[in-house]
């Protein structure tokens, strides 16, 4: 495996391989981010892995100084799983002094995470077409987990003529049912508790609705009244919306997903589930 730092040590190692698969990641890797690698893996070639705690996503007063970092660690994995290149770009080589481009997606980035989080998601496809362009794989693959950075990332890699297919995993979730994340490692013992009833929420919302329930109030109604008797009262947004346009839908169709979002003490957790997912 061959860790590139510099944009043109990667673009002359990737120039020797064939069809890549690329998992852009910011580290501090689980195995969420393993099964992304083990698809690009089976699918591709080569698979190339980015490490970058992008900073232009972060929103002021968010935790890009304190996100957690393990490269060492992170290497391993990868090695261990047979990644050909590993690319840990400086953020200055990113962004320098000069830098004032940006790519700014409307309509599917302006609700749930767009609107909790200003300038989050134009971080997300700033960065995401750099590399993109950088590393110029056949294939990307990214995690339903983010489920609104998945419909963000197709849209503009559609609207932009971006010659990459975009594949989404599903949720790779503990024995418990807590979404895997690089932020889990901040909830306090009685949060990590409470946590797993963020995806009960989601499946009692997706219960009611494989029942018969359509009515976009009622599903969305469940989903906060489980999270309360699960004593989280704190509740981001608690939605239903159609899964490429992100707009709310009345009465729900069979593509419609269910999201929330989650403040801890020290981290803000998201999660989603396609109702009509077996
Ligand atoms: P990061 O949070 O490190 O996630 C990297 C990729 O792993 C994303 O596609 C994310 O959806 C996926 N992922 C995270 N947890 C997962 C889980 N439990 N199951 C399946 N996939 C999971 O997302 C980002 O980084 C950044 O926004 C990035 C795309 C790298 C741009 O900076």
């Amino acid at each position: 495996m061959e860790q590139c730092i510099t944009i043109e040590s990667l673009r002359h190692a990737r120039n020797t391989l064939g069809n890549v698969g690329f998992v852009p990641t910011m580290g501090f890797l689980h195995e969420g981010h393993l099964s992304l690698v083990r698809r690009a893996k089976a699918e591709n070639d080569a698979v190339i892995v980015s490490i970058f705690v992008n900073p232009a996503q972060f929103g002021p007063g968010e935790d890009f100084e304190t996100y957690p970092r393990s490269l060492e660690q992170d290497m391993a994995l990868l090695a261990k799983e047979g990644v050909d290149i590993v690319f840990t770009p400086k953020a200055g080589d990113i962004y320098p002094q000069n830098y004032v481009t940006e790519v700014s997606v409307k309509g599917v980035a302006t609700q749930l995470e767009g609107a909790s989080r200003p300038g989050h998601f134009t971080g997300v496809a700033t960065i995401v077409t750099k590399l993109f362009n950088i590393v110029q794989p056949q294939k990307a693959y990214f995690g339903q987990k983010d489920a609104q950075q998945c419909a963000v990332i197709k849209r503009f890699v559609a609207d932009l003529n971006i010659p990459v297919t975009i594949i989404t995993v599903p949720t790779w979730r503990e024995k418990d049912g807590l979404a895997s994340s690089s932020r889990n490692v901040r909830l306090n013992p009685e949060e990590r508790e409470k946590a797993p009833a963020l995806y009960k929420a989601l499946q009692r919302a997706q219960s009611l609705f494989q029942k018969g329930e359509r009515d976009r109030n009622v599903l969305e109604k469940a989903i906060r009244d489980t999270l309360k008797q699960n004593n989280i009262e704190k509740i981001d947004y608690a939605k239903i919306v159609d899964p490429l346009t992100f707009q709310e839908v009345n009465p729900v169709s069979e593509s419609g997903i269910a999201l929330l979002a989650v403040p801890f003490s020290q981290a803000r957790l998201i999660d989603n589930l396609p109702l009509a997912l077996e």
